[in-house]
């Protein structure tokens, strides 16, 4: 009689990439995940396949960070390369890509910032849209132009589906116009529609170093005391072409999540995001809870716990670093 069953099909796998061969590198605030190089994801993608894994979601992790990120749509970038290789080796696997600046752009911000970066002191309190001269601001419509680009060159390497995350306005649209252009009209949109300036994001950070050098995102990023304010943002990117739309976080916006699913009758998406999973392995470090079970037994019951929380909130899909060690437990 439950009502609520999760599926391995309803997880997403979230990768970080990164050059050269035969890299690990452990994310110390990530337990478990790593940046990887792409020998090694085509054995996890193979390994996470075998459970059931069915959808990755690639980031790339950038050496060459300069003032407009223009390293993010390179042919031979990093994410370009992933894309490729993933789908020679597994056709049946859908590759997500992110598409955003801040893992590209030495400022760390979303977008490109307006005026003299490197000159101008930081500013206190955020970035200001409209305070030339006195704060920095981002361009909007300059940022779309290269989030198009960016999502044309994942395309061209054969992704199925790009997910802008920079959370600017026309975003959604900018890029489908791209891609119907470029002839992809069947490469999908996976919009971060409803994306919280939220501080479960560090971990994230550390992993690309995307952490913004001076003020914060609350400019172009929700504040966390909206909902209805998300709701508007889902239905812009409905409107604009978007096919899957998100909510993220996930655990604290399960409001959010549930609102979005009663309003909107369009796949639904919820982040899981690092702060949230980095949260359940302190949480399960240790066994010294005075209960029965071993933190091992304790992590996989409050992850499941966790992720149908999510979908019973509403959520068909859900991306989350736990995706394939759950996998791995509904099969083994
Ligand atoms: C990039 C991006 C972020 C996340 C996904 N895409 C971070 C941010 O906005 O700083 C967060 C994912 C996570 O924390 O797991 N815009
Ligand atoms: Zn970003």
């Amino acid at each position: 009689m439950a009502e609520t069953m999760l599926s391995v099909s309803n997880l997403i796998m979230p990768y970080f990439v990164t050059e050269g061969r035969g890299r690990e590198e452990p994310i110390k605030s990530m337990p478990g995940i790593f940046r990887i190089s792409v020998d090694n994801l085509l054995k996890d993608v193979k390994e996470a396949r075998e459970s059931g894994i069915k959808a990755i979601l690639l980031f790339g992790v950038s050496g060459k960070k300069d003032l407009s990120g223009g390293e993010a749509y390179r042919k031979d970038g990093i994410v370009q390369k992933a894309v490729k290789a993933v789908k020679k080796s597994a056709k049946d696997i859908v590759v997500i890509t992110d598409i955003c600046l801040c893992g590209y752009t030495s400022h760390g911000h979303c977008g490109i910032v307006e005026g003299q970066v490197a000159r101008v002191p930081p500013s206190p309190g955020g970035l200001r849209r409209t305070s030339k001269g006195q704060g920095h601001s981002i361009d909007n419509d300059k940022t779309l132009k290269i989030l198009s680009k960016i999502a044309l060159s994942h395309a061209e390497a054969g992704a199925d589906l790009v997910a802008p995350s920079a959370m600017m306005d026309g975003q959604v649209r900018a890029i489908r116009e791209a891609l119907d252009k470029a002839g992809f009209s069947e490469v999908g949109i996976l919009a971060y529609s409803a994306k919280y300036a939220s501080n479960f994001y560090a971990p994230f950070r550390e992993a690309l170093d995307s952490a913004p050098q001076f003020g914060d995102r609350k400019s172009y990023q929700m504040d966390y005391r909206n909902s209805d304010e998300a709701l508007r943002e889902i239905r812009e990117d409905i409107d604009e072409g978007a096919d899957i739309v998100m909510v993220k976080p996930a655990l604290s916006y399960l409001d959010v999540i549930y609102r979005a699913k009663e309003k909107f009758n369009v796949p639904l998406a919820a982040f899981n995001v690092s702060g949230e999973y980095a949260m359940v392995k302190v949480y399960c470090r240790d066994s010294g809870f005075g209960i029965r079970d071993t933190a091992a037994d304790m992590g996989k019951k409050i992850v499941l716990e966790i992720l149908t929380s999510i979908k019973r909130a509403g959520a068909d899909l859900i991306i989350t670093y736990h995706a394939k060690e759950v996998a791995e437990w509904m099969t083994t």
